[in-house]
């Protein structure tokens, strides 16, 4: 998530419609039927029916039903590699492939991570089972109390999925899988992937009402879009979970980017997790998260008003170097 995000929220696309400035032939559309290409012979005559479809910044996003040849159906969540300009993105289909097969092998006994039904080449489509949920993210925006009811148990969770990280670098075939080989210290090497964050970390709902009190059981967690699978220090998985935590307030609305990162949070997170990293290595993701950040400011919208972008841009400094400022004084 980035100032991209907060300038061209999602764009939900309405049946028949036809916006885009740049259409490709090959988008997908609401209300469509497609037959898939796909290298599985089995699944030659399965069709992709779509109910809606999202533009996002990097992808469209769509949910629909998978239709068999045998005329039994499956809900499916669609994703398609062409970016908000409709320029395509093959890599992106390749690596999310890999990562969401690698993830499921490693995590799927710890958490839930939908499974990859079909991929088609041709049309830039990666199809996963559909599953009803909420992320992180939208549950501190749409419900505050709730996220913080779950939120330790969550983090609880999240150190599992860090053992298991650790623990799969013998578990997965590592062969194929790039090596990162970075300048700090490590207790050692562990799975990794270009997406794991906590904004592609969510709960499936229903949620368990709590009536108040404090929930002693965690509804099921899910992760997806892992993106691409690699091996780096362990140190480097936990400091992509906590500063994506710092960052949970960057962006929209406006009055929680304002606030900067919640403090609370971060402690409490440093609390379950803060043991698998180390200064180095949360500093180096940060430097990351900072020049991705203000590119996506440099590189904005040409309607954006210079003022208003200096103004994004001094929230953006500000919130960065509040953050900053924890690691340092939390971490030697
Ligand atoms: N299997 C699934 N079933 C239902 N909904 C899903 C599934 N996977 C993801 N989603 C929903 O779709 C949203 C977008 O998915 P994803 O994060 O993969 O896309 P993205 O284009 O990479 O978005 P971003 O750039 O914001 O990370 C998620 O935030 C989540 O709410
Ligand atoms: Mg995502």
């Amino acid at each position: 998530m980035n100032l991209r995000t907060l300038r061209n929220p999602p764009l939900n696309i309405a049946r028949g419609q036809r916006a885009e400035t740049t259409q490709d032939s090959r988008m997908i559309m609401p209300g469509q039927r497609y037959r898939l290409e796909t290298a599985a012979d089995e699944r030659k005559n399965d069709r992709l029916l779509l109910k809606s479809v999202t533009q996002r910044n990097w992808s469209r996003v769509g949910s629909g039903v998978l239709e068999t040849a045998d005329g039994k159906t499956e809900p499916c969540f669609v994703k398609q590699y062409i970016d908000r300009t409709g320029a395509t993105h093959r890599d992106h289909l390749r690596y999310e492939y890999d990562g969401a097969r690698v993830a499921a092998s490693a995590l799927g006994d710890t958490v839930i991570v939908p499974t990859l039904l079909l991929k088609d080449e041709q049309r830039l489509l990666n199809i996963f089972t559909q599953v009803e949920l909420i992320t992180v993210d939208e549950l501190l925006r749409e419900d505050e109390h709730a996220f913080w009811q779950y939120y330790p148990l969550l983090l609880e969770r999240l150190a599992d999925v860090l053992a298991q990280l650790e623990a799969s670098t013998s578990l997965v075939d590592n062969s194929s899988l790039p090596v990162k080989v970075r300048d700090y210290r490590s207790r050692g090497l562990a799975l990794n992937f270009k997406g794991f964050e906590i904004r592609n970390t969510g709960y499936r709902l229903p949620l368990t009402s709590c009536n108040g009190n404090s929930p002693t059981i965690l509804p099921p967690v899910v992760m997806f879009d892992f993106v691409r699978p690699y091996l780096a220090p362990i140190e480097e998985a936990a400091a992509k979970l906590l500063i994506s935590i710092g960052l949970l307030n960057w962006g929209k609305p406006l009055t929680r980017f304002i606030k900067g990162p919640d403090i609370d949070m971060l402690d409490m997170a440093r609390h379950y997790i803060g043991d698998w990293t180390h200064r180095d290595a949360l500093e180096a993701e940060l430097a990351i998260q900072r020049g991705f950040r203000f590119d996506a400011i440099k590189g904005a919208n040409r309607s954006e008003s210079g003022l208003k972008k200096i103004g994004l841009r001094s929230i953006g400094h500000r919130y960065l170097n509040q953050l900053e400022k924890w690691v340092e004084s939390h971490y030697e």
